[in-house]
């Protein structure tokens, strides 16, 4: 292995045409007071985190590891139909758990709530499943574009502003998941 400092035209992490919203600091911190709420509630549980892939990647690894709590961990990917741009609220299953959760105490784990359509459908299927319990954490939540209003979010990192943020697992057409922090491309149509 080199170690070589990456040439500055390759560097993603300085890229000029990201705007930091939310540092790496910022959110070791919340994530730290968010793991020691759920092991605070879940005291005497053994829950279980299932992951929406792809965007909660990054969220799921840190928060698991503040939980101080015998628990596992499952994942699902999910494609929601789009009508244009919008999201119509059907939900493919691309990804199922990989094992049942009747009786679990679940907690879905999402990177960001938008207008929550997605989730409300997918929090149905998983309730169709007779879980103990559903609670849902995301890592952001933009509330400005939410259709689902009754949607309930019961661990939240960080409120953000209506516009679309990358990093910390959230992408744009696959890239900036592996930003440490969370940021606004300044000019979506530059490189
Ligand atoms: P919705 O809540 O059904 O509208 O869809 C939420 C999904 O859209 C999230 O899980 C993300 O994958 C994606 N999404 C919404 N807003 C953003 C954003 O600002 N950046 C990156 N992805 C976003
Ligand atoms: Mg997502």
């Amino acid at each position: 292995m080199s170690a070589e400092p990456q040439t500055a035209g390759s560097a993603e992490f300085s890229n000029p045409n990201l705007e930091v919203l939310y540092s790496e600091q910022k959110i070791r911190d919340r994530i730290v007071e968010l793991g020691r709420q759920i092991t605070a509630d879940y005291e005497g549980k053994e829950p279980v985190l299932v992951g929406v892939l792809k965007g909660s990647c990054v969220f799921m690894a840190d928060l698991m590891r503040q939980i101080d709590l015998k628990m596992t961990i499952d994942f699902m990917a999910v494609s929601s139909y789009k009508d244009g741009t919008m999201s119509t609220g059907d939900v493919e299953i691309l990804k199922d758990l990989s094992n049942p959760i009747r009786g679990k105490h679940v907690i879905v784990v999402e990177d960001i709530v938008d207008t929550g359509l997605t989730l409300s459908r997918l929090l149905e299927i998983l309730d169709s499943r007779g879980a103990a319990s559903i609670r849902l954490a995301s890592f952001l939540d933009k509330p400005e574009p939410r259709i689902k209003k009754k949607l309930k979010i019961d661990y939240t990192g960080f409120v953000v502003p209506n516009k679309f943020v990358v990093g910390y697992g959230l992408d744009a057409a696959g890239r900036y998941r592996n930003l440490p922090f969370i940021a606004v491309v300044k000019n979506p149509s530059a490189q």
